[in-house]
C-alpha cells in the first residue's frame, strides 16, 4: 500500500516522479505529493485524489516542474488520519530542511510524537510516518545516512522510507524494514521505488534492500550500510519486464487488457514446465529431488483475497491428483493461531505482489516452525519469493488493475501443474499424466474461445447491473470459483455478492432469495452438475433470476435459467480456468455499466502491505 519514487540526476525532477506516481497509483490513490531539493531549498507539491490532481498542481506553482535536482514522491493509501492535503506525503520537520515518504506503519508513534513535542516540535499532520521527519532532524550532524539511521533506530513497526535534506542536494536516503524498497540504476542518474513498475522506462538493472538496509544514493554513487553502519553489498538484478507490459494500450481499462492477456499468460506460465516423456511438470525453482517430494505427507496453503482463492482450487488439486491432505489458510490467521507443521509439512504460500503482510508474516511463521517452504509469486524479487527462497514464479508480467485476473489464473495453473509433479512423484501413471499435461497445454485456446464470447457475456451483464445483491454458487473446484467470481464483482461494481457453496444455500442464505437476488449458478457439466440442477430449481422456486455457467452445447440447464454463459467443454480440474474468464468480464462489465472506477476501486489498494 502505498508508492514511493525518488530520483536522482539531470532531468527535471518532478516529471520524472510524477511519471513514477502514476505508475505507482496502483497502490494506493487517495493522495499524493512530491518534494524537489534544488537552489538550495526544498520545494512541494501536494493534492488530494489521484496523481492527475497532484501534476495539476505542480503545473500551476511555476518553476517546480522544471528543477533539476533530487527528489521524493509519494501515492497515499490512508491508514493513519484521513485523505488530507496535510496528511499527504512528504512530510517536513520543523525547519523544513527534511523531508520524508514513508511506506509501513510506526508502531510507536504516539509514544515518539509525545516526546517529540515535548521538545518543542509542532506536528502538522495525523500520520505516524511525520514523526521519521522530526526524528531525523534531531539526530542530525551532519550525515544524513547516519541520522536516519539513529532515527530509525527508535522506531518500531515496518518501512519503506526514503529522505531528501536541503543540507544534501542530490542525494536520497532510503531504508526497508517489512516494506520493500529498490534502487533503479542509470547512467548519470539514480533512482528509488517500492517496486519496479516506476522503474521499467528508465532501467532494467536494480537492486532489492533487504529488511535492515540503509543506502545513501547520488546520481553516481550509492553507499548501502545496513542499519549498524556496516557497509553491505547486495546483487544488481535484472528485470526482463519491459515498459509497455504496464502500459493499458488501446483498452481502456487495465483489468480488461489483463483478461484479455489471459491465454498469452497462462502461455507463460506452462512454458518449458511440461516433460511429455515423463508425463510431468517441470518446476525447477522448487529445487526439491524426486526423493524430497516423495517425503511430503500433508500441504498448507496460505494467501489473502484472490491469492487463498486460488489456494482454494489447488486444495481440489492436491487431494485429488496427488493423494495428499490439503488445507487452505487465510494469511492472516495462519500467523496468529500457532499452527501444527510436523516435519513433512510443505507450505505454499501464494501472493501476487508478493508484499501482502499477512502472507509474510506466514512465510516466517512456516519458517520458524522449520516448514519446507515452497511460493509461488507473480512479483520477481519480491520479499515472499526472497524469504522462501524456493518457488515457482508466475510468470504473468505486472497486473496493474486492482483486481486481480491474470495473476489468479496463473496461480491455478501452476498448482495444477505442482500437482501433477507430486501426482506423478506417488500414484498417477506416465500415461494419465500426460493426460493431464496436455489438458493444462490446452487452456490457453479454451480461454481464447471464452474471450469471444466478451460481447454476448456484456449483453446479460446490463441486464444485471442494476442488481443490488448477488449470489454466486459452485461445487468441487467450481466452488472456490465461485467465492472468486464474486469477489470481482463486489470489489469493483460495489454489488454485495457472496459466494456459497451450492449446498450450503438451504443452510440460511436461501432466506433471502426472492426476485431482488440473482444467482450466478456454475452449472459446467463436470461431476456435481446434477446436484447443482436441483440448486437451481430451488433457486428459481424463490423467485431468484438465474445466469448460469454451461458448458457449450449442454442443454440440461438452459430450461432452468434466464440467460447462460457458455464454456468450451474441459475437465473438472480445467473448469475453473475458462469459468473464471467469464466471470470476470461479467464483473467488468456490470462495473462498466455503472460507472465505477475500475482499476482502482474505492478503499482498496494493490498491495495490502498492512495487516
Ligand atoms: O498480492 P497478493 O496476491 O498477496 O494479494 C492478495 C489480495 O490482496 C488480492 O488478491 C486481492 O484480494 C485482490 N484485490 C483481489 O482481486
Amino acid at each position: 500500500m502505498c508508492g514511493i519514487i525518488g530520483y536522482t540526476g539531470p532531468r527535471p525532477a518532478a516529471s520524472v516522479l510524477i511519471d513514477g506516481l502514476k505508475r505507482l497509483e496502483y497502490r494506493g490513490y487517495d493522495s499524493a505529493g512530491l518534494a524537489v531539493v534544488a537552489g538550495g531549498r526544498i520545494q512541494q507539491a501536494k493534492a488530494v485524489g489521484k496523481v492527475k490532481a497532484l501534476e495539476e498542481a505542480v503545473a500551476g506553482s511555476g518553476a517546480l516542474g522544471s528543477l533539476v535536482g533530487c527528489g521524493i514522491a509519494h501515492t497515499r493509501w490512508a491508514t493513519h488520519g484521513v485523505p488530507s492535503e496535510v496528511n499527504a506525503h512528504p512530510h517536513f520537520d520543523e525547519s523544513g530542511n527534511f523531508a520524508i515518504v514513508h511506506n509501513g506503519i510506526v508502531e510507536n508513534y504516539q509514544e515518539l510524537r509525545r516526546h517529540l513535542e515535548a521538545r518543542g516540535c509542532h506536528f502538522r499532520s495525523q500520520t505516524d510516518s511525520e514523526v521519521l521527519a522530526h526524528l531525523i532532524a534531531g539526530a542530525y550532524e551532519g550525515d544524513l545516512l547516519s541520522a536516519t539511521a539513529a532515527a530509525l533506530e527508535q522506531v518500531s513497526g515496518t518501512y519503506g522510507l526514503a529522505v531528501v535534506s536541503r543540507h544534501h542536494p542530490g542525494m536520497l536516503v532510503v531504508a526497508r524494514k517489512g516494506s520493500p524498497i529498490v534502487i533503479g540504476l542509470g547512467k548519470n542518474e539514480n533512482f528509488v521505488a517500492s517496486d519496479i513498475a516506476p522503474l521499467l522506462p528508465y532501467t532494467r538493472e536494480v537492486i532489492y534492500l533487504n529488511d535492515g538496509d540503509i543506502a545513501a544514493v547520488t546520481a553516481e554513487t550509492i553507499d548501502l550500510r545496513n542499519i549498524k553502519n556496516v557497509p553491505v553489498e547486495r546483487e544488481v538484478a535484472k528485470i526482463d519486464w519491459d515498459a509497455g507490459v504496464a502500459e493499458k494500450g488501446n483498452f481502456p481499462h487495465f483489468m480488461l487488457k489483463e483478461i484479455f492477456e489471459q491465454p498469452e499468460t497462462i502461455e507463460n506460465a506452462i512454458r518449458g514446465r511440461i516433460d511429455h516423456e515423463m508425463g510431468t511438470a517441470l518446476l525447477n525453482g522448487m529445487n526439491l529431488t524426486a526423493r524430497e517430494l516423495a517425503q511430503i505427507t500433508r500441504i498448507v496453503i496460505a494467501g489473502c483475497g484472490s491469492s487463498m482463492h486460488a489456494g482454494l482450487v489447488g486444495e481440489y488439486y492436491f487431494e485429488d491428483i496427488a493423494g495428499i491432505s490439503t488445507s487452505v489458510e487465510q494469511a492472516a490467521e495462519f500467523r496468529y493461531r500457532n499452527p501444527i507443521i510436523e516435519p513433512n509439512t510443505l507450505v505454499i504460500p501464494i501472493s501476487q505482489s508478493g508484499e501482502t503482510a499477512d502472507t509474510i508474516a506466514a512465510v516466517r511463521e512456516a519458517a520458524a516452525k522449520g516448514a519446507l517452504i515452497t511460493a509461488l509469486c507473480n512479483v520477481v524479487g519480491s520479499t515472499i519469493a526472497r524469504e522462501a527462497g524456493r518457488g515457482i514464479y508466475l510468470h504473468a508480467g505486472p497486473e496493474i488493475s486492482v483486481a486481480s485476473t491474470k495473476a489468479f489464473t496463473s496461480q491455478v495453473v501452476v498448482l495444477l501443474l505442482y500437482a501433477l509433479l507430486l501426482g506423478r512423484n506417488r500414484r498417477l501413471n506416465r500415461a494419465d499424466g500426460n493426460e493431464l499435461a496436455c489438458e493444462i497445454e490446452a487452456v490457453p485456446g479454451l480461454i481464447r474461445q471464452v474471450l469471444k464470447q466478451a460481447p454476448k457475456i456484456r449483453e446479460i451483464a446490463q441486464r444485471y447491473a442494476h442488481c443490488d445483491d448477488f449470489f454466486y454458487i459452485g461445487r468441487g473446484c467450481l466452488y472456490p470459483t465461485a467465492l472468486e467470481g464474486a469477489l470481482k464483482l463486489k470489489e469493483i461494481s460495489y454489488i454485495h455478492a457472496e459466494g456459497y457453496h451450492a449446498a450450503e444455500l438451504k443452510h440460511g442464505p436461501i432466506s433471502l432469495l426472492d426476485e431482488r437476488h440473482p444467482v450466478m449458478a456454475l452449472a459446467n457439466d463436470i461431476p456435481g452438475k446434477d446436484k447443482i440442477i436441483g440448486n437451481i430449481q430451488e433457486c428459481r422456486a424463490r423467485k431468484s433470476p438465474v445466469v448460469a455457467v454451461i458448458t457449450e452445447g449442454d442443454d440440461s440447464v438452459r430450461a432452468f435459467t434466464d440467460d447462460v454463459i457458455e464454456i468450451p467443454a474441459c475437465s473438472r480440474f480445467i473448469a475453473p480456468l475458462p469459468t473464471t474468464v467469464a466471470l470476470q468480464l461479467f464483473a467488468y462489465y456490470i462495473a462498466v455499466e455503472r460507472g465505477c472506477e475500475i482499476d482502482q476501486p474505492r478503499n482498496l489498494a494493490k498491495s495490502v502491505t498492512v495487516e
